[in-house]
């Protein structure tokens, strides 16, 4: 009794370990995706380690990052993929099938199964009832060849939801409502598990888009009951088989508890440049705005694009707005060509693009100079959107739609009658984007193109390091400041040598340059170091640069295992006021570096410049010493033979 629906799951895929918070657990792992930006590196790392067979259920690699092809790169790690994919018993999403959370929770996701992913939104599948993690490729490419996947129990934090929801207001008003209470932090450490009859309100894609976006709040996941609702959703997908319901006890143990009224939301938007800078759009000054674009892994679902098609039938885009729209996946474009509500799009002025992420990573559609965006989208952080000078507002799919034919942004419910949209008894299936792979693979190899580069590995933890501060930053430096990625770069995702001339490029521009000629050295950093995307090259392309450890008042949850699977040491101040003590340039020891992990004791610091000392603290668990003395983990993992 008393169990949260994480535990039940835990508990459930259980290997090794018990399920008491804060103690590490290795868990079955059932499904795993990947997208084709961290997924060239997955499956290197999967080559490397000289498997013949995936362990898990069922594994999918999806294209849907990079599908611009301007030159022969994209299309060359496209085949890479693919021909991966095919000799490991993968299935392979062919570009133009969609994005990997939506179709994951259309076709593949399931309740009370485990999905670790390689993209930090792979949460979106907590919608119908499914642990689902984002984590770094490596993990990923371990949970493919060996079946599970380490973690620490984490706490659970419930948000239980009462009320009904306004007109006008939809789950983007409501996980928005959210990061305003919490913000980017108060996810951190948690699983967030949504209850009450609030729930009732909301489809299982509304729940997606709840789930999606507390990886904005730094949660490991977030998750929602399978229910009658669950039921219905697979049934219309054709997948009655795959349901299970998942409740949690009612007297569940929650390590913290919030309520909220849904009554209590109204329409909000997240202000440049955080996710949760969110205010009521009525208590925003007139904001003419220049690009509207809907679709993202948080806003493509079939309803919210019908909802969008019925508030734009017979009406016209602004003159001034560019209206952007890219649907989630093949499926939900296929059904809308269809049923007409392509063609009120199309006639209303919106400009349709392919099913894919698209202008969520500045891969097309960057906005002009000192624009102002509205994106349906999960992240606003400065420049992803490809021009450094735009201001995106994070709106729902309602205020987009609204805000694009007045060419201001618009409280919705100022609008008139609610778009009332009616669900297809039967979604249809696009199938054919997908490849299954053969039963029979055997002598099927691996297609590598110029353009992909061997990835870097570590070498063995040495008792000392030394070397000079390379680069100080402030909070919340994201994986973007760290990685950039544009559409200039990412076809070079699995080309680190060339990446690497970018690295920490929106803070400094020579940071290459500083780490070659010092042979490497140390990045100090602010709060909540690395959050946003999962990135795994913010932590290969350092590696490769020489950074030997990440110096930090606070990481990211993602960031922080990439940077650990890479052999780089993520350590915090044990005095966070001794940030400010430390300066670029600063020539740093850290001594008995491995005595102390060992020992669980504090790390000295020794800052030869100024002559003063400090403490470090390295916060991970036993298992994470052993990968950061081997060096990371892929030297870790090939040398245990389990
Ligand atoms: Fe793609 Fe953007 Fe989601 S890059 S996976 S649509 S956060």
């Amino acid at each position: 009794m008393n169990k949260s629906l994480t535990y039940k799951i835990l508990e459930k895929n259980l290997l090794k370990g018990r399920v008491v918070e804060e103690n590490e657990i290795s868990i079955k792992v059932n499904q795993t995706l990947t997208q084709d930006s961290t997924g060239t590196m997955v499956y290197l790392q999967l080559e490397s380690m000289g498997i013949k067979d995936i362990k898990t259920d069922l594994s999918v690699a999806y294209i849907d990052h990079n599908t611009l092809q301007t030159g022969f790169e994209n299309a060359d790690d496209h085949e890479f993929i693919k021909s991966a994919a095919a000799k490991y018993g993968i299935i392979f999403s062919k570009p133009g099938n969609g994005i990997c959370h939506q179709l994951h929770l259309e076709r593949f996701g399931k309740p009370t199964d485990v999905l670790i992913g390689s993209d930090s939104h792979t949460p979106t599948c907590g919608g119908l009832g499914m642990l689902s993690i984002g984590s770094g490729g490596l993990d990923v490419a371990v949970a493919m060849a060996k079946g599970y996947y380490f973690l620490k129990v984490p706490k659970v934090l419930n948000v239980e939801l009462k009320g009904k929801l306004n007109p006008w207001v939809s789950a983007k008003d409501v996980i928005l409502f959210i990061l305003k209470k919490l913000s980017v932090k108060g996810g951190v450490g948690y699983v967030i598990e949504y209850s009450g009859e609030g729930i009732k309100e909301l489809s299982v894609t509304d729940r997606a888009t709840i789930t999606n976006m507390g990886a904005e709040l730094g949660a490991t996941t977030s998750i929602f009951p399978s229910d009658e609702i669950t039921k219905d959703f697979l049934v219309r997908q054709g997948r009655e088989k795959d349901f299970k319901y998942l409740t949690a006890d009612d007297d569940a143990h929650y390590d913290k508890k919030i309520k909220i009224d849904l009554s209590d939301i109204k329409p909000m938007t997240a202000m440049p440049h955080s996710p949760d800078n969110v205010f009521q759009i009525k208590d925003i000054k007139e904001l003419k705005v220049d690009q509207v674009v809907i679709g993202s892994c948080t806003n493509s679902s079939y309803t919210d694009l019908m909802k969008v098609a019925k508030i734009l039938k017979g009406k016209k885009v602004h003159p001034d707005v560019s209206l952007v729209i890219s649907p989630g996946s093949s499926n939900i474009l296929g059904m809308m060509a269809d049923n007409g509500a392509l063609g009120d799009l199309i006639s209303a002025g919106a400009r349709i693009i392919e099913a894919a992420c698209g202008p969520c990573i500045g891969m097309g559609q960057a906005p002009k100079t000192d624009a102002v965006s509205l994106r349906t989208f999960n992240r606003n952080f400065k420049g992803r959107c490809g021009t450094k000078s735009a201001d995106v507002y994070l709106v729902s799919p309602e205020t987009a739609a609204v805000s694009a034919i007045a060419g201001y942004l618009t409280d919705p419910s100022t609008f008139g009658e609610m778009p009332d949209i009616k669900i297809p008894q039967k979604y249809d299936v696009y199938d054919n984007y997908f490849i299954y792979p053969l039963e029979n693979r055997e002598g099927l190899e691996v297609k590598m193109g110029p353009n992909i580069k061997p990835f870097p590995v570590n070498k063995a933890l040495k008792p000392n390091l030394n070397g000079k501060v390379l680069l100080k930053t402030g909070d919340n430096i994201t994986t973007d400041d760290i990685m950039p990625s544009n559409a200039k770069l990412l076809p070079y995702r699995s080309n680190i040598p060339e990446l690497s001339k970018y690295c920490f490029g929106t803070i400094v521009d020579d940071f290459d340059i500083r780490a070659k000629e010092n042979k490497g050295g140390f990045v100090i950093g602010g709060e909540n170091y690395g959050q946003g995307s999962s990135r795994e090259h913010a932590a290969l392309v350092p590696l490769y640069l020489g950074v030997k450890a990440v110096i930090a008042k606070s990481f990211a949850r993602i960031h922080k295992s990439n940077l650990i699977n890479s052999g780089i040491i993520p350590f915090i101040f044990k005095n966070k006021d001794d940030y400010y003590i430390l300066d670029e340039f600063d020539e740093i020891e850290l001594v008995d570096v491995i005595e102390s992990l060992d020992s669980s004791t504090e790390i000295k610091l020794i800052n030869r410049t100024k002559n003063i000392t400090m403490e470090l603290i390295f916060q991970g668990s036993k298992r994470d010493i052993e990968i950061l003395k081997k060096g990371g983990y892929l030297n870790f993992a090939k040398k245990i033979n389990d």
